[in-house]
């Protein structure tokens, strides 16, 4: 009987050393709210990704939320409708509309062209995703976003230790969240993170994070619980010292599949984007036209033990929730894409024997 492959496998880091770092806990008895951990972990950060403020969360998805809530928002959000379900619920949970709008084929990533037909009076800001790590064409929506006096949040759950020519990617838009669950390339069990260029646009963040206190006495804000606490922060602090590490293993994988599935007949592959240091968080392929669709690749699979993913599926736009509500526009690229693209597995320590029993079964 062959083990299973699952589609991913969180990364640990050796259990002395995370160990190591929490014992402090056990005479402080600081476990959560901003204890020592939190803001080494947050120095860190700033250090590893280049960025001049970052925020931490208990999870990627409350990290959004309270993105949003702090720029205090009010009116249309331009988003895409191929990314996780928790891109838009953040949005209507703000009381804000999102308005789809849809992708680039080559990427995956939301169209700055197709934004701009969607702007009017009421649009406030543009919510967008970095597909599996392959960037938004950030320079083209920033120039939309001055041009109508708009605000730019990216949905960057998927792209930590990435950079576009040399600038670390949390330093676009007004701010970016990462997802750190642990299924991310670099994780903290639960967590999130927020990076921002300007602390006058945030100075609410972290007190809308901790219910909306502003004081001791004080609650100036309709804010919510979103610490992380300070085990996730140790277990940032220590997968840290090894993610580039990671990102390489992540790299072998992905080449390999890259070299065994390349130039075949109804497979597409996504090409690796211009100036980006990639981090190889996913691999996605695209069936169109190959023997099997999408559906049987995934059943084929299944039966021999090996697990995919169909993500984004369905498109956000055609959940049960957000049907016939707010997806008043066609996105007929991001339906064939949610239709047609699996993840592979693709985590670290995911042996090239692995990955060639994957692609032979795909191709056999
Ligand atoms: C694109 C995207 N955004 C947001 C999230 C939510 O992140 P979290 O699970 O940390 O709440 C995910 C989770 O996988 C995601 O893939």
């Amino acid at each position: 009987m062959k083990k299973n492959i699952p589609v991913t496998r969180s990364s640990m880091p050796p259990f002395e050393e995370y160990v190591e770092i929490i014992k402090g806990m056990w005479d402080s008895r600081w476990l959560s709210n901003r204890g020592t951990l939190h803001r080494q972990f947050e120095c860190e950060l700033k250090h590893y990704m280049g960025v001049p403020n970052v925020a931490l969360f208990a999870n990627g998805h409350v990290a959004m939320e309270v993105t949003l809530q702090a720029l205090n928002l009010s009116g249309e959000v331009i988003t895409t409708p191929f990314t996780h379900i928790s891109t838009s619920h953040a949005i209507v949970r703000n009381g804000l509309i999102p308005v789809f709008c849809d992708i680039l084929p080559e990427d995956l990533t939301i169209d700055p062209q197709k934004i701009e037909t969607l702007i009017n009076e009421n649009t406030c800001a543009i919510v967008a995703t970095h597909v599996y790590g392959y960037l938004c064409h950030v320079h083209e929506i920033e120039e939309i976003a001055k041009k109508y006096n708009l605000k730019v949040i990216y949905d960057a759950a998927h792209a930590f230790g990435e950079s576009l020519d040399g600038i670390g990617v949390g330093n676009y838009g007004d701010a970016a969240m990462f997802s750190t669950h642990a299924t991310k390339v670099f994780h903290t069990i639960e967590g999130g993170i927020v990076t921002y260029p300007n602390t006058t646009e945030f100075s609410a963040i972290d007190s809308i994070t901790n219910f909306g206190f502003t004081g001791n006495d004080t609650i100036g804000y309709i804010g919510t619980n979103a610490r992380m606490n300070e085990f996730e922060a140790a277990m940032g602090i220590c997968n840290l010292r090894y993610v580039d590490g990671e990102i390489e293993k992540r790299k072998l994988a992905s080449d390999r599949y890259r070299e065994k599935l390349s130039g075949i007949n109804g497979i597409t592959l996504i090409k690796p984007q211009e100036g980006v240091k990639y981090n190889y968080a996913y691999f996605p392929v695209i069936f169109d036209g190959y023997k099997y669709d999408r559906e049987q690749v995934l059943t084929i699979l299944a039966e021999q033990g090996i697990t995919a993913r169909r993500y984004f599926y369905p498109a956000v736009n055609m959940a049960e929730c957000y049907k016939g509500k707010y997806c008043l526009q066609e996105t007929p690229i991001a339906q064939f894409y949610a239709t047609h693209v699996l993840t592979l597995p693709l985590y670290a320590d995911m042996t090239i024997a692995d990955v060639d029993r994957v692609c032979d079964v795909i191709l056999k």
